[in-house]
């Protein structure tokens, strides 16, 4: 190759990486509105199935869906007011590390319930995504098993918030991590 071909190369590939980070952040930001619009549903005792069924045929990386849990400047959804660091993900960790007061359970009441039902959607669309076959032993089964977690936990978190119980929330809040993590460490590959 010579050095010029070699020159022209380089900045199609840059500009390929670069095509595919702007596709990759719209994506997300779709796939964030219907996530919000799903969350909205279920807080309303709508049925979801048909919504959930859509996003599924839409995207097709799971991913697009689970950058909603980054923080709102790296292009998540973010909890409470837009602040750095603000992503449910880190919400979620500290709540489970720490113990919040009545006092600030009921300070941050709406943003809580508002994150119980977003988890609540995101575990329901998960699960439109389990795989078909197993991977290194774990099975599609287990994979559910994760999202019900998940689903279940999101539910207490809501009642825990309602409730202002802080013993309750900080425990729902660490079975709502688990089920992440479990799952990541089965299915995730990086
Ligand atoms: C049932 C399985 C499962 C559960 C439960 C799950 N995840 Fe994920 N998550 C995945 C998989 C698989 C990926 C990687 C997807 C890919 O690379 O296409 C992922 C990716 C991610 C990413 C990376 C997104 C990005 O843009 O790079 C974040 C952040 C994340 N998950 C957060 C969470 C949090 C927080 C929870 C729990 C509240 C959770 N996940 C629950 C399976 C799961």
């Amino acid at each position: 190759m010579t050095k010029f071909v070699r020159g022209l190369a380089l900045i199609a590939g840059l500009s390929l990486v670069g095509f595919n980070a702007v596709r990759a952040d719209e994506e997300s930001k779709k796939a964030q509105k219907d996530i919000l619009e799903i969350a909205a549903d279920i807080e309303a005792g709508k049925d979801i199935a048909a919504k959930v069924a859509a996003v599924k045929k839409k995207y097709e990386d799971l991913n697009s869906l689970m950058h909603a849990y980054k923080p709102s400047e790296k292009g998540g959804i973010g909890f409470g007011p837009k602040a750095k660091g603000d992503g449910i993900e880190i919400k979620l960790n500290s709540l489970a590390k720490r113990a919040l007061t009545k006092t600030a359970i009921d300070k941050e009441k709406a943003d809580l319930v508002k994150t119980g039902y977003i988890n609540i959607a995101i575990a329901k669309i998960t699960d439109a995504y389990a795989p078909t076959k197993p991977k290194g032993g774990k099975t599609p089964k287990d994979w559910k098993k994760f999202t019900e977690d998940m689903e279940k936990a999101s539910k207490s978190l809501i009642d825990a918030a309602k409730a202002g119980d802080s013993a309750a929330l900080k425990t729902a809040a660490t079975n709502l991590n688990s089920s992440c993590n479990n799952c990541h460490s089965d299915f995730r590959d990086s």
